[in-house]
């Protein structure tokens, strides 16, 4: 069987260094949120390797809900145009919010979704992501912990995924360039 590993040019983030940050962010967290009453809510579907190592490093108690959103659309970067595909089952009303994803790249996915967030009234919420993206605005977004800052190259990863695929991979990396130049029926999307 051939391995996803092969398909890569370049490892920005190996699984070691990353391990060792989700180690600092859960502490950091760990230490925010003592005596508050948290509620995570990681974005699907991206965020779901992240969430998971951070979940087990945070000693707590904690709620999780998961939020659907999807907004690629077959293009290389965000439309604009961001379904909700799983809205919240939890009531996070006076509730400490903390939504989880995995990368910060044009930022209109995060508006979106603190604009909705606000609307049922937390006590609070913030914003922890993966990667952010090294490009000038977001939009105006500002996360509140971030794992890793890289430069604006298409990644893969460790829940960030090419055409649905390499969202399993333990590290964060790009491809080489003739994968994605391959035409493909497939939705494709952007890391
Ligand atoms: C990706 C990613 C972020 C968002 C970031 O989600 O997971 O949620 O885009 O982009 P932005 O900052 O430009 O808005 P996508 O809609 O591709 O869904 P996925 O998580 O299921 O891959």
């Amino acid at each position: 069987m051939s391995s996803l590993r092969d398909d890569l040019q370049e490892v920005l983030l190996t699984e070691a260094q990353i391990q060792q940050r989700i180690d600092e962010l859960a502490a950091q967290l760990q230490r925010d949120y003592t005596d508050k009453d948290l509620t995570l809510v990681p974005l699907l579907t991206g965020s779901v390797m992240f969430v998971a190592d951070l979940l087990r490093r945070v000693p707590g108690p904690l709620r999780l809900d998961f939020l659907g959103v999807s907004s690629y659309h077959g293009e290389t970067r965000s439309s604009g145009d961001i379904h909700i595909t799983k809205a919240l089952q939890l009531n996070v009303c006076d509730r400490d919010v903390l939504v989880v994803d995995d990368i910060l790249d044009t930022g209109l996915t995060l508006v979106r979704v603190r604009d909705l967030i606000a609307t049922l009234r937390p006590r609070s919420l913030k914003f922890c992501v993966f990667l952010e993206k090294e490009i000038p605005h977001h939009a105006g977004f500002r996360a509140d912990y971030t794992g890793f800052r890289i430069p604006d190259k298409f990644v893969v990863g460790y829940g960030l995924d090419y055409q649905e695929q390499y969202r399993n991979l333990p590290c964060v990396g790009v491809l080489k360039p003739e994968i994605t130049s391959r035409a493909s029926l497939d939705t494709p999307r952007a890391g």
